[in-house]
């Protein structure tokens, strides 16, 4: 019975979560970027359930179209009569001889190797349940042990006695148990207490009732079971969540200016000897090469930065690649498809897109690049746009190796520029610059002598 092969995991979501006061089904609620519910589902994916079911009910359709895989079974909770109506939904799914693991999709943090511990306990003769001690246990089940401190039952907070709410020890609701027996059990749930639910606290008691030892295991830190029930609650753990992932940065060998001002929304890969200043946020895969630096404010999302690059304070960096030792910022934008080879300086206003900046080459002020192969040693001239789009279609502009452009050109896509040609300031190129030449398209300067001022009119 023991081990994972015949493991079944329910989770329940189908809880309306009113108190988040919000349009957005609860378990949708990001947590690092990612809903409450998909936390949960790595978890328990990690487990390799022969089943997984989630039982829904409010925003059901929303839910399945963010979440579903193909790989989860879902079972809509049509009312919300209580957890053990819940999973009464779905248990007629799960053959006898599985063991059934009870997970909530409101508590995301819940670790694989606190249910492996969980779900190693449970037997043909015992259940196991997670329960944790709270110096405020105010709200939740409190475990009911007997004199041998063996558990008798849950009693919730609702219909607790004086007593028993100076109980201090908690139900964090995960709990695992055989399906055949759960099966038998819910079959007898009343709803005859506070709340007319029905209670899945309520088959603790029923164990207990046929020889079923219910033994307990804990949780490392009551964060993991700690559920989102507000916005309050969730930016809480939120920030614990963020703590914890600055912390393991800096282990593996990264310098933080303020550890409680960095957001890791993904997963972000790290070398050694990092710097990351303040207020910097990290979206979906990013990796960091050995001796980055990264200045305060920035935005970085499915990027990758590699080794010795410093970015200055403020970029947005999105799908993106910065190739060795490069420079870029302050207030550098790269979109997407911005592949830069490496030792580039990449300066304030500058947007790249879509293009290619060859080794060294130096795009340092007031400049639109997009839809460009630039090779190497390139300079780009303050207020460079490349005009890549017609109106209707992109075009892509080439330039070659250590051509130069002068301020304030426009380059006129589809078009090439040779290699070493020089485009004077100013420049409209309409037409390929040839290699190594210097093309202007602006008038020949000329004054005109005697010319006077306009003076104001004396009336
Ligand atoms: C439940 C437990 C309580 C425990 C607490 C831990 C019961 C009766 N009580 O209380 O012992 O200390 O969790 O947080 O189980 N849900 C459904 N359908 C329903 C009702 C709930 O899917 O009809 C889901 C909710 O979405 C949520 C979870 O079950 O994910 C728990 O429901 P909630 O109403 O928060 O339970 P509590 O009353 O807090
Ligand atoms: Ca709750």
């Amino acid at each position: 019975m023991s081990g994972t092969s015949h493991l079944s995991i329910v989770i329940l979501a189908a809880g309306q979560g009113s108190r988040m006061k919000s349009a957005l089904p609860k378990v949708l609620h990001p947590l690092a970027g990612k809903p409450l519910l998909q936390h949960v589902l790595a978890s328990a994916r990690q487990l390799s359930p022969k089943e997984l079911m989630v039982v829904y009910g409010h925003g059901g359709d929303q839910v399945r179209s963010v979440i579903d895989d193909g790989s989860i079974l879902w079972t809509e909770q049509k009312e919300q009569k209580g957890t053990g109506h819940a999973v009464q939904q779905a248990i007629p799914e799960i053959g006898d001889d599985r063991c059934v693991l009870i997970l909530y999709g409101d508590v995301p943090l819940i670790s694989t190797a606190t249910l492996v511990e969980l779900i190693k306990q449970v037997t043909e003769t015992q259940m196991a349940l997670l329960t944790v001690h709270l110096e405020n246990p105010t709200g939740y089940g409190r475990i009911v042990r007997d004199n041998h401190s063996k558990v008798q039952s849950i009693v919730e907070d609702k219909d607790a006695n004086d007593g028993q709410r100076e109980i201090d020890e908690i139900n964090t609701g995960i709990l695992a148990v055989q399906a055949g027996k759960l099966k038998s059990w819910l079959g007898q749930l009343k709803n005859n207490n506070a709340q007319g639910e029905y209670y899945l606290t309520d088959i603790i008691a029923m164990a207990v009732n046929d020889g079923i030892e219910v033994v307990t295991s804990h949780p490392s830190c009551e964060e993991e079971v700690m559920g989102i029930n507000s916005r309050g609650q969730l930016a809480e753990l939120e920030r614990f969540y963020q703590r914890r992932q600055a912390e393991k940065l800096m282990a593996e060998g990264v310098s933080l200016a303020d550890p409680n001002r960095i957001d890791i929304r993904g997963k972000l890969t790290v070398g050694r000897d990092i710097f990351i200043d303040a207020n910097v946020i990290f979206e979906g895969e990013v990796s960091l090469g050995d001796n980055v630096r990264i200045g305060a404010n920035c935005h970085i999302s499915n990027s990758k930065i590699e080794a010795g690059v410093e970015i200055l304070p403020m970029c947005v960096i999105e799908n993106a690649l910065v190739g060795k030792a490069a420079r870029v910022g302050p207030f550098s934008r790269l979109r997407p498809g911005a592949n830069l080879a490496g030792g580039n300086h990449i300066g304030n206003f500058v947007e790249i897109k879509n293009s290619n900046i060859g080794q060294g080459s130096k795009v340092n002020h007031l400049t639109y690049i997009g839809d460009t192969d630039m090779g190497s040693g390139v300079n780009i001239g303050a207020g460079t746009i490349t005009a890549n789009y017609d109106g209707a279609n992109k075009h892509r502009t080439i330039i070659e190796d250590n051509a130069s452009t002068g301020s304030n050109s426009v380059l006129v896509a589809p078009i090439k520029i040779g290699r070493g040609a020089t485009i004077g300031a100013g420049t409209v190129l309409r037409k390929e610059a040839p290699a190594g030449e210097l093309t202007l398209s602006v008038v020949k300067q000329k004054t005109i002598e005697g010319w006077k001022r306009p003076t104001k009119n004396r009336t």
